[in-house]
């Protein structure tokens, strides 16, 4: 079953490549976007995402692009907080839940508080058949195949495609996308999966940083806009398999408090592409290696040869267009953190405490 794997999570990060091409194969068409009809974001005054552990991550990552793409007011919330709360929610909006397992108890009351106030309740799921998936007007299925490790991998991944491709249509629909713009994301899109698998190769050599990383106490993991995300993501892939102590930051933050545990004994982890952020980013980075911390400099190789100077380890990339990089960037935070934990002896696929499905709140 585990197709000549150690570890489910390491075949099912392996897979991500084929199925992400799925995915956007599914959800594209002769140059459009094939969603229903009745996601009709043109005039929408809100949309609202919830969702829990990696898969509020992949909605905070989201929120970039509706924002950035669609000009569209976006709110996400992680559903353990959002159902008590009683958030007022516009008429005139969708609510989103994301969900690999669709089965996760606070995502359910989430999506059973939000019905009735707001015009669809849309999901964005792994398992078809579920909860979540049944009691939404519109189920969005991110075809990831069924996912065994504890640590959600391929399904964030998929996750962020179809985020990304309804971030696209809001933009299309609002008049802010046009036909050549949308054809040239869509194309760099499909170009994903190979980068993926370029990125992949690279697995010895995360593999070798992992394994320095797996000595050290605690964990840093850096990042500014839509990278930020991910190493909140990135943080908790390695805390949930590793057991090592990690932190997700906004790298603008970092002077708000967290630099006080910089030593020589913390890695950092910069998620860093060449766009227009890298300069912002690059001088936290700097900052955090005045403190003699190590840092993991994660870039592409413009950024490599501007900003590798005085990094413990920089990890080369591809290079892709910025909105794409939160997914590409994903597949060395998660082979960092399995490979951390293969280096410890920890249970990969079945870490302590931790269920696959958490159904109880
Ligand atoms: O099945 P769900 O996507 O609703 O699960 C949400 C979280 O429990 C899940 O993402 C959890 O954080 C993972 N173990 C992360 O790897």
């Amino acid at each position: 079953e585990k197709a000549g794997y150690k570890h489910f999570m390491a075949k099912e990060i392996a897979e991500q490549p084929i199925v992400l091409a799925d995915a956007i194969k599914h959800y594209c068409r002769g140059g459009k976007i094939n969603l229903p009809e009745e996601l009709d974001f043109a005039t929408l005054d809100r949309l609202t995402l919830v969702a829990c552990g990696t898969a509020s991550y992949a909605c905070m990552t989201a929120k970039y692009w509706f924002e950035s793409l669609a000009g569209l007011n976006c709110e996400v919330d992680i559903a353990s907080e959002f159902r008590y709360r009683e958030p007022p929610l516009p008429q005139n909006s969708f609510a989103i839940f994301v969900s690999q397992s669709g089965e996760t108890a606070d995502t359910l009351a989430a999506l059973r508080y939000a019905r009735d106030k707001v015009a669809k309740i849309v999901s964005v799921v792994n398992v078809a058949t579920s909860s979540i998936a049944r009691e939404s007007d519109i189920a969005l299925p991110i075809l990831a195949g069924v996912e065994v490790g504890v640590a959600s991998t391929k399904a964030f991944t998929c996750q962020l495609a179809v985020l990304l491709l309804l971030a696209l249509e809001a933009g299309r629909q609002r008049g802010r996308i046009d036909d050549a713009a949308l054809a040239e994301h869509l194309k760099a899109l499909a170009s994903l999966p190979g980068l993926m698998n370029q990125t992949l190769t690279r697995e010895p050599t995360i593999a070798a940083t992992a394994a320095a990383i797996a000595e050290a106490q605690d964990v840093l993991f850096l990042g500014r806009g839509a990278m930020f995300p991910l190493a909140l993501e990135g943080a908790l892939k390695l805390k949930e398999i590793s057991y090592i102590h990690a932190e997700g930051y906004a790298s603008g933050e970092l002077k708000h408090g967290p630099i006080a545990l910089i030593d020589k004994a913390v890695p950092v982890i910069v998620l860093a592409p060449r766009d227009a952020l890298f300069d912002k980013t690059v001088s936290n980075m700097q900052e955090v290696m005045a403190r003699h911390g190590k840092v993991v400099l994660i870039t592409d190789a413009k950024g490599a040869d501007e900003a590798s100077y005085g990094t413990w380890k920089t990890l080369t990339l591809p290079e892709l267009p910025a909105l794409l990089a939160p997914i590409l960037y994903a597949l060395p935070a998660q082979l960092l953190a399995y490979h951390a934990a293969v280096a410890k002896g920890t249970d990969v696929d079945q870490p302590r405490n931790l269920a696959k499905s958490v159904t109880v709140e």
